[in-house]
């Protein structure tokens, strides 16, 4: 099945805003030719520029990239206020709630409630611009009018995902140094009320001196302590205040958002994106990967605390003037057919999601998807981690009817948007393949010297030319930003951005990402660093030595696998101890779902750990490396016994 191709519908790619390989080409080459001016023209096109700006790229001080120089813009100008005279009636986010609730808000609406936002967190808050604004939210509207509203005063917003639990929330916090923290009393998921307040109360306590108030928005209105003089109630003053608010006129390059995520080592980095490239290509991509258009309805099923929730969900639908769903529940409740009804009552054209959900929806109900009028779609999205054959087979034949392209879109929290992925009305597609780098992203496959990796040979993904969303600091660590994405490979004495994925280029230059070549582990799409698990691990009485490896995972694409050596035996029940001690200092989506006691761990003479022979074994894998150089080789024959028996 690799070899076949996809050709897309001609019906489809006849309106398409990329219809052909030829016009993917023209756009690629006019990238090549003159690389600033390819942007500089989608920016003056795109961009609603409040002061123009004087250069488009300044590479002076790389890799701290700049954008549009001096350019002067709003982004909730750019999601919102432009789309008042066409579209006001237009619906903008399209909310459906766990129970079944539905709710439509007009752009006209979104500019009401976003302007009364803002004005609340300037006028009650003290919010200025610059000042970071953390938000610990629900999928709720609130969430999205929460970030417009940052945006619009200037405030740099941080979403730290549900999920998470309050010690993670609370390093985050503490490394934004967040003013204000917004939150709801909690919502509602698989039919039931769960609270969030409690998680921030608890992560506020102690030292955090940073945080003067916490907002609270009331979804499910279930009981929460309120702190005085600190907590306050959003539904309760909303509505005093007024809904014109002027709009600050935001430099290109100052922050919109700070977006944490793991890398392979040390603690979670917080990602700190631009205000113009960022919102352009958002949009661009919107337009060119999903092509919506007219009354396009798209839904992107991920969470807003999630980068692909940043850009899909809230940032390049609406910059797009398209009609946005957010989803508070999941999508297999009350049963497995809740997406595809979804799709249905909704009219989805264009539906986003990741292989986990789609290898989940496929076992819970392979024939699902025939129950329900699906005719509405047209693009079907992929997005986290590789798709494997059968899902991505099951996807296209069931789900998409044969009909739909599906848009396979490597990308990173750092890369703000979609950077390899099929033009639906363009490219032929070969199922598990990303494709095909976008017009104006320059993308190769190299090894760390910079040389390209011969055809069919797996190297080092990376992105040899600065691009507008690109990822433009570590919040705090400008060192760590050098080094953890230009620190690997040079080309020509330039450092590159390295991805820390690796790829293979096929014969006819087809890309296909072959997974992280670094220690992050990606669970579900979501991205945990080994170190940072294993710094949680190590820190427990009963642990002398710990390491975390990735495992192959027939649903969840890879799962979390740990090896202990403990101080000395013991009766506890190690598995639930350090998983609980996981699920309370991040969160539970970073629970193991193997943890074997072993006697020691396979070291070289200098004290290294040697994750593959851990990686080998914890796939079942025999063991082929040499493992002379190892301190003591018969640890690896211990190990495999172990995890045999475990
Ligand atoms: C992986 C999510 C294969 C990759 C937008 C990357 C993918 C990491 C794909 C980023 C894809 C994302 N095919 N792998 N289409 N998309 N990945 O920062 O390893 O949460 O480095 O951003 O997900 O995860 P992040």
């Amino acid at each position: 099945m690799n070899k076949q191709f996809f050709n897309p519908n001609p019906e489809f790619a006849k309106n398409a805003r990329v219809g052909s390989m030829e016009a993917y080409h023209e756009l690629m080459n006019e990238a090549k030719k003159d690389y600033e001016g390819f942007w500089a023209k989608r920016a003056d096109e795109k961009i609603d520029w409040l002061a123009p700006y004087s250069k488009v790229l300044d590479e002076s001080d790389a890799p701290f990239y700049k954008w549009f120089i001096d350019g002067k813009l709003n982004v909730s100008n750019q999601c919102i206020d432009r789309h008042l005279a066409d579209k006001g009636d237009k619906t903008a986010i399209l909310f459906e709630g766990d129970r079944g609730d539905v709710e439509k808000i007009t752009y006209s609406q979104l500019s009401q409630r976003v302007n009364k936002f803002a004005n609340l967190l300037k006028n009650r808050f003290r919010v200025k611009r610059g000042d970071r604004v953390v938000l610990y939210m629900p999928m709720i509207p609130e969430a999205a009018y929460a970030m417009l509203a940052c945006a619009r005063i200037g405030a740099i917003h941080s979403i730290v995902f549900g999920g998470f639990s309050s010690e993670a929330l609370k390093e985050r916090i503490k490394d934004a140094s967040a003013k204000l923290v917004i939150t709801a009393d909690g919502a509602y998921r698989k039919g039931k009320p769960y609270l969030l307040k409690p998680v921030v109360d608890k992560a506020l306590e102690g030292d955090i001196e940073c945080v003067e108030a916490v907002l609270v928005v009331q979804r499910n209105h279930e009981d929460i302590t309120w702190v005085d003089g600190r907590d306050y109630n959003y539904c309760d003053m909303i509505d005093d205040e007024s809904d014109i608010c002027e709009a600050e006129a935001m430099d290109s390059e100052d922050p919109l958002f700070l977006l944490y995520t793991s890398g392979s080592t040390g603690k979670p980095k917080g990602v700190q994106h631009s205000t113009a490239g960022y919102i352009l290509w958002a949009q661009m991509t919107m337009e060119w990967v999903f092509d919506v258009q007219g009354d396009d309805v798209f839904w992107c099923t991920a969470d807003i605390g999630w980068i692909t929730g940043h850009t899909y969900i809230v940032y390049g639908p609406l910059s797009a003037g398209t009609t946005t769903v957010m989803f508070e529940g999941v999508p297999t409740y009350p049963d497995a057919g809740r997406a595809w009804k979804m799709c249905q009552d909704h009219k989805i054209t264009q539906f986003y999601t990741a292989p986990t959900a789609i290898r989940v929806l496929h076992k819970m109900g392979k024939d699902e998807p025939t129950k329900y009028d699906l005719s509405a779609l047209k693009v079907l999205g992929t997005v986290g981690e590789p798709i494997d054959p059968p899902a991505w087979k099951w996807y296209h034949e069931v789900v998409g009817q044969g009909r739909c392209a599906i848009v396979d879109t490597w990308w990173q929290t750092e890369t703000g948007g979609h950077m390899i992925s099929p033009l639906p009305g363009a490219t032929p597609i070969k199922p598990a393949s990303a494709t095909f780098a976008l017009p104006g992203i320059m993308a190769e496959v190299i090894e760390e010297d910079g040389t390209p990796k011969k055809i069919g040979e797996t190297g080092l993904l990376c992105i040899t030319k600065p691009w507008p969303s690109m990822i433009r600091n570590i919040w705090g660590d400008a060192k760590r930003f050098k080094k953890a994405y230009f620190g690997d490979v040079e080309k020509d004495g330039k450092p590159l951005y390295f991805s820390g994925d690796g790829a293979v280029i096929d014969e006819q230059g087809y890309i296909t990402i072959t997974g992280r070549v670094d220690d992050v582990i990606n669970v579900s799409g979501h991205r945990m660093g080994s170190a940072e698990i294993e710094a949680v691990v190590k820190e427990d009485d009963y642990v002398a030595e710990v390491a975390v490896v990735g495992r192959p995972h027939e649903i969840k694409g890879e799962s979390i696998f740990i090896y202990i050596v403990l101080k000395q035996e013991q009766e506890k029940d190690m598995v639930k101890h350090i998983n609980n001690l996981l699920s309370q200092n991040i969160g539970n989506i970073a629970k193991a779902d193997d943890i074997v006691i072993v006697a020691g761990l396979p070291k070289t003479r200098s004290g290294k750990i040697m994750r593959r022979i851990l990686r080998s074994i914890a796939k079942g894998e025999a063991i082929t490396q040499d493992i002379s150089t190892l301190e003591d080789p018969s640890v690896v024959k211990q190990i495999e016994e172990a995890v045999k028996n475990s």
